[in-house]
């Protein structure tokens, strides 16, 4: 047999450099390769196994609807696809909106921006995003992406204009509060909006919290995005690709603001079915739906709304809810965010600790906490955070970086004991290795 690492064109890597063992099974926060070892996980991969590894309920869910149907194209209608639109409504609220089924997170942000632009009547209305952000690598979602991954896309193609990220940790000026930091941010994307003209404008799209390029905005934030887009007659997208199913504590993390938060579109995947098989989602208010009613509707793939994906969304949703996953990502999260401010305290090369409204945590590595210098110009990573990788892996522990980040999601469902050791491992990393 040909080994993987030359059949394959793996995604995110340098090609001569992949390296990595073959992984053959899971459970709950752990999975194991073809050698026997165990790993426990501390990303659910790629942030996306909410529900752990193998889930039962998910399993037979697929299992089940494999047995009955397939597949069926949009043309016809699919039970497990309406009872997950409708599930969906539910949770998040939008009575007389919509859902709209997609293959992943790329694909979602992608017709969330083309609805948005119907809905607005602005069809090439410009879309705001942020600088280090993440919406996913399909050519548009690259160009919506203020990435140092995607910079090959040209934004001005596909309208994109990108405003600074809520940094506050290094964009705030001396002694100003997170609020007042927020606030200004937001009112310099106010600005932008205005420069531009609202008219020409057709949406906002950002992450509410969490996010992959490791910046979590000040609490402030999202509710004062909301009013400001609102204020200025322009839609607002919340990507909650990543944030969503727990991962920060709320269904949908603009629910920790209330219906203050409330965006005026939403898009999901990853946690939809906590990653057992592909799914995105695009939930649009009642507002937005309207405008879409009568005329055609230019979107979807083949497999849009697959019935087995929408079968394991649909139970994915029970699971979280019966085993309260929600309740718990908050309730760890706490202590999540406890535990590595004490590490702060004992490790200086820790500059800041961002999240903990869920289960989802950045640990920012700086050379110098005093002057918060880069341990690396982002976004290299330092040799020592690889070797902190390695030996945690073979210590039995996989935890994800990136740059100078570490970045903590592990799945909703982790043992108690599991994260505390986990942590305890990190702690005694961190003071092992040489960070000069
Ligand atoms: C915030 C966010 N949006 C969008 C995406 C893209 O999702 P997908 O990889 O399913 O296309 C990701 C993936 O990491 C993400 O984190």
């Amino acid at each position: 047999m040909i080994p993987e690492r030359l059949s394959v064109l793996h995604s995110w890597c340098v090609q001569a450099d992949w390296r990595a063992p073959t992984i053959v099974g899971g459970r709950g926060a752990r999975f194991w390769d073809e050698n026997g070892r165990e790993y426990l996980d501390m990303s659910s991969l790629a942030e996306c196994m909410n529900l752990g590894h193998q889930h039962p309920k998910l399993v037979r869910a697929i299992r089940d609807q494999a047995e009955k149907l397939c597949f069926v194209t949009a043309s016809w209608g699919a039970g497990p696809r309406a009872a997950l639109a409708e599930r969906l409504l539910e949770r998040s609220g939008y009575a007389g909106g919509r859902v709209f089924f997609t293959l992943g997170g790329a694909d979602a942000n992608e017709n969330a921006v083309r609805f948005a632009r119907l809905a607005s009547g602005r069809p090439a209305g410009a879309i705001v995003t942020r600088e280090r952000s993440y919406h996913g690598a399909s050519q548009a979602a690259m160009a919506l992406s203020g990435d140092s991954r995607t910079v090959e896309v040209d934004p001005a193609l596909y309208g994109v204009v990108r405003v600074p990220p809520p940094y506050a940790y290094r964009d705030a000026h001396p002694g100003e509060e997170p609020a007042a930091f927020a606030r200004r941010n937001v009112a310099a994307i106010g600005e932008t909006i205005a420069r531009l003209g609202a008219q020409a404008v057709a949406a906002v799209l950002m992450e509410p919290d969490a996010g992959t390029n490791g910046i979590v905005a000040p609490d402030e934030y999202w509710p004062l995005l909301r009013a400001e887009t609102a204020g200025l007659g322009v839609l607002l997208i919340a990507d909650e690709v990543m944030s969503g199913f727990g991962r920060c504590g709320e269904w949908f993390a603009w629910q920790r603001h209330g219906e203050a938060g409330r965006p005026d579109l939403m898009t999901l995947a990853k946690g939809l079915t906590g990653a057992h098989l592909p799914l995105g989602a695009v939930v649009v208010s009642a507002q937005v739906a309207a405008p879409l009613e009568h005329r055609m509707l230019n979107a979807g793939l083949t497999y849009c709304g697959h019935p087995l994906s929408c079968a394991a969304g649909v139970a994915a949703l029970e699971a979280y809810a019966e085993e309260g996953l929600i309740e718990r990502s908050k309730v760890l999260g706490r202590e999540l965010l406890a535990r590595l401010l004490a590490m702060r305290s004992r490790h200086a090369v820790i500059g800041d600790v961002r999240g903990g409204h869920g289960l989802f945590a950045v640990v920012e590595l700086v050379r110098d906490r005093g002057t918060r210098q880069m341990l690396r110009p982002w976004p290299e990573t330092h040799p020592s955070l690889r070797e902190f990788v390695s030996r945690a892996r073979d210590r039995g522990v996989s935890f994800a970086t990136r740059g100078n980040l570490i970045i903590l999601a592990p799945p909703l469902v982790i043992e108690e004991n599991d994260l505390q050791d986990a942590l305890a491992l990190m702690d005694s990393l961190l003071g092992e290795l040489d960070w000069s």
